[in-house]
């Protein structure tokens, strides 16, 4: 359904140029489910805007369904729905009016378009507030009429860019129930880039991105087993002191130490050691409280391949000189 082959965006900027892409190449199959996950300015918008025809790539190239997206813009915007990271309905419409607008945009006749709204404005819980003004909406409902009208016209891929930013957590979990709804009833390739890794976890494979490069493409479970079986959580008073000793004494784990949200101390137990986990605690000096074992999980993964970059905008913005 996609492929894209050694693409490359450059920005040019006032201090020279941007490389938001850098020779990037993935594949997506017909009725995958895809993610894209990277910190901030990783590359993840840049990348749909040139799926979508928005944004021409410097060098490398894109199909989509078999057809070159710098060739065939327009053919190519017809196979897709896509849901912007910054909302874009208009307010002043009722939610019908959002749909009837893009559909015939689309130009799809009338009796299709009203089919198909009002079929996926029953799926997404919305039908009831269908001639409702959005600027009634939450930022929830706003974002399930934007799935909507981002499928009135049946495509074949629908693009996600961070679809739940912003939404809490029940929200969240509301907007994919809806998505995972749609997809099985009307089957559909879906390419998704979110921050959130559990999001991610459910797809069929994750690429990871950062600092315009795909540093991991595998499946979730693949992903976490290339980490090894067991990752140590230990929860110290001293955790620079901890840190500072695992790494004089394991340097491969230099990148993959992280810090839980509850203050503990985590990384996946090193190859290099021959050292059982409970080995490898017992030759910690320092005073530990507490320690577990278990299996790796998507945040583990993130951590080892973007080496727990924050995605600080200054990061990915070192000027180059223009040849
Ligand atoms: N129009 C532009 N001109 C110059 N630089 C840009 C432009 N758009 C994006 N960039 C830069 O390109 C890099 C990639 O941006 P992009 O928006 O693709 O990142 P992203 O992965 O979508 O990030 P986020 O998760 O914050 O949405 C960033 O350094 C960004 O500042
Ligand atoms: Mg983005």
């Amino acid at each position: 359904m996609v492929d894209a082959d050694n693409l490359v965006k450059i920005y040019q900027t006032r201090s020279g140029h941007r490389r938001a892409v850098d020779g990037i190449s993935f594949h997506v199959g017909e009725g995958e489910f895809f993610s894209f996950l990277g910190p901030n300015g990783a590359g993840k918008t840049t990348t749909i805007g040139m799926m979508v025809a928005l944004l021409a790539p410097t060098s490398g190239r894109i199909s989509i369904d078999g057809l070159d997206v710098t060739r065939n813009p327009h053919e190519v915007r017809q196979r897709i729905g896509i849901i912007f990271q910054e909302p874009s309905l208009d307010d002043r419409l009722t939610a019908w009016e959002n749909l009837e607008f893009h559909g015939r945009l689309y130009g799809l006749a009338g009796p299709e378009r009203k089919k198909r709204s009002s079929f996926l404005l029953e799926v997404m819980g919305l039908y009831e507030r269908k001639n409702d003004l959005v600027k009634t909406f939450s930022g929830g409902l706003k974002r399930r009429l934007e799935i909507v009208r981002g499928l009135v016209h049946a495509p074949r891929l629908l693009i996600l860019d961070e679809p739940t930013l912003g939404l809490d957590p029940h929200s969240r979990r509301n907007v994919w129930e809806y998505i995972h709804n749609v997809r099985k009833k009307v089957g559909m390739t879906v390419f998704l880039t979110t921050h959130y890794l559990e999001e991610a976890d459910g797809s069929d494979r994750v690429a990871i991105i950062n600092h315009g490069k795909i540093v991991a493409l595998d499946s979730p479970a693949l992903l976490k087993k290339s980490l090894g079986p067991e990752v140590l959580n230990i929860l110290v008073g001293e955790k620079e002191a901890l840190r500072k000793f695992l790494v004089d004494e394991y340097p491969s784990l230099s990148e993959s130490i992280r810090e839980e949200p509850d203050g503990s101390i985590s990384f996946p137990m090193p190859f290099t050691s021959r050292d059982s986990p409970w080995e490898m605690l017992k030759k910690i000096p320092i005073q530990i409280t507490q320690a577990s074992i278990r299996r790796p999980n998507l945040d583990d993964v993130f951590i080892k391949y973007t080496g727990g970059d924050l995605g600080d905008p200054g990061t990915n913005m070192k000027p180059e000189a223009i040849q």
